[in-house]
């Protein structure tokens, strides 16, 4: 058991960086730490426990967790008490090394909570506390997260990735892939229903090859979207290796699976994909998309690109702008190549130089732009089935409550704003567009559903 101070429970603040996958984890955290008596808090300034639950994925992700560190070793200099722990892929990667840089009190690896509550208490009496084994069963499926309310709620389905793409810390940091039973997931989704949850995200790193026993990932999505027809679902990540025909016949045939596919790419050169060891090429990546498209019509396709893998050409970075204009994404999160010792590209150098990496990547992102203009454009004068979700975002920060906007998404991902009617978050309405930029839409009560 934790100690207490009086009768009051200690307090643990987490913040978290990176991906869904890890906002996932933070939620497991929280479900592990309030069984063993501790109660989540909002600030730092009211916190016995600060942990951050960080990300590994590129260099500047890093950067910003060690800035991060040295505001609150200095917090930890005016609070003595005060227990500071690093969870996730950095504790992952960088181990003993974070502890002797910033004296935090405790380093949990991804699949090592379980052991938090016991590490915390002896951080308590001075004692530091690492855990980073990886394992290749742990799963989390028995704890329930500490979910903070809203219409959405994350499920970590599987864990881990085996892919092992050339430039990517993932499958270290994150250790081998395994899935969680299909019952348990479903039962989880009928808890959340019952909870009041309008949308779930199955989560994983690959979560496409997700597989329990004798089944696969569409047997899952199909499990899920009827627990409750009017709940929507959603997944990500995507790999393109592992987009089967099944599973894209289980979107087509189920109105509640979300009709939006984030399937990064990475690049549009057969070289570069084949010295990242995505295990596809342009044509089958491209052929792919076609195939989604015959067979859901509507459908929102994102992606993930890398600028300035080592050895890229002009001529290569071309072919990715090149591909970005054949498939027409409706959006796209995009990187330079940020070199990750360990990984297999780490020893090809880095020898795009940085001013090229950033020329090529400000090249991709304006293509984007434009393209999602485009197609954000063509849906002007039509009308849209929006989840509302609450105040839009810079409702939240002007407080007049004339000119409150509701921000919802529609079913394919595309953020719409609109003026404040009756509906309340989770409500389906109908939007007419009359207005867009490249990242969100705007438009008018139409109706509701
Ligand atoms: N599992 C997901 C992606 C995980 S990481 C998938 O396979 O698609 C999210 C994205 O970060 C990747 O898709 C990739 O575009 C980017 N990324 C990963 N490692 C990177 C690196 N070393 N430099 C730049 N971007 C990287
Ligand atoms: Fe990283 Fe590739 Fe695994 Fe995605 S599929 S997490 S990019 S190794
Ligand atoms: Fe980052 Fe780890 Fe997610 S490296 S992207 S937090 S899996």
């Amino acid at each position: 058991m934790a100690q207490m101070s009086g009768d009051n429970k200690l307090k643990v603040y987490v913040e978290t960086y990176g991906c869904q996958m890890n906002l996932a984890d933070t939620e497991i955290v929280l479900g592990i730490m309030n069984k063993s008596g501790y109660s989540p808090t909002r600030t730092m300034d009211d916190a016995d426990v600060v942990l951050l639950n960080t990300c590994s994925v590129r260099e500047h992700a890093e950067q910003k967790i060690h800035q991060r560190l040295g505001v609150i070793k200095k917090q930890k200099g005016d609070r003595p008490g005060l227990v500071v722990g690093i969870l996730g892929c950095m504790a992952e990667r960088l181990r003993l090394n974070l502890m002797e840089k910033h004296k935090v009190d405790v380093v949990v690896g991804p699949d090592e909570y379980r052991k938090l509550p016991q590490l915390l208490e002896g951080a308590f009496s001075g004692t530091q506390g690492i855990g980073v084994r990886l394992s290749r069963t742990e799963t989390y499926d028995d704890i329930v997260p500490l979910r903070t309310g809203g219409i959405s709620a994350w499920i970590s389905v599987m864990r881990g990735c085996d892919k092992f793409c050339t430039f990517c810390v993932v499958p270290f940091t994150r250790g081998r892939e395994r899935s969680r039973s299909l019952r348990s997931v479903v039962r989880e989704v009928e808890r959340l229903v019952e909870q009041g949850f309008h949308e779930v995200t199955l989560l994983g790193q690959n979560v496409n090859s997700y597989r329990d026993d004798r089944f696969d990932f569409s047997d899952l999505l199909a499990a899920v979207a009827n627990v409750d027809k009017k709940v929507r679902v959603r997944f990500t990540t995507s790999h393109p290796q592992d987009l089967s025909d099944k599973l894209i016949d289980t979107i087509a045939d189920h109105d509640n699976l979300c009709k939006y596919i984030h399937l990064p790419v990475q690049s549009g050169s057969n070289r570069v994909l084949e010295a990242m060891k995505r295990t596809y090429t342009r044509e089958y990546y491209i052929e792919l998309v076609r195939k989604i498209r015959r067979r859901i019509p509507n459908v929102a396709l994102s992606t993930d690109i890398i600028a300035g893998f080592p050895t890229e050409t002009e001529q290569e970075h071309r072919e990715t702008l090149n591909l970005m204009e054949e498939v027409k994404y409706d959006g796209a999160y995009m990187f330079k190549y940020s070199p990750r010792e360990g990984t297999p590209a780490y020893n090809l150098g880095n020898d795009v130089t940085d001013d090229i990496k950033s020329r090529r990547l400000s090249e991709i992102i304006s293509l984007q732009q434009d393209i999602s203009y485009e197609l954000n454009k063509s849906l002007i004068g039509k009308v849209v089935e929006v989840m509302v979700e609450g105040p839009s975002r810079r409702s939240r920060v002007r407080d007049k409550k004339s000119d409150i906007q509701l921000s919802g998404r529609t079913d394919t991902n595309k953020t719409v704003v609109f003026p404040l009617g009756s509906s309340k978050p989770g409500d389906v309405v109908s939007i007419r567009i009359v207005r867009a930029s490249a990242a969100t839409l705007f438009g008018e009560v139409a109706g509701s559903i």
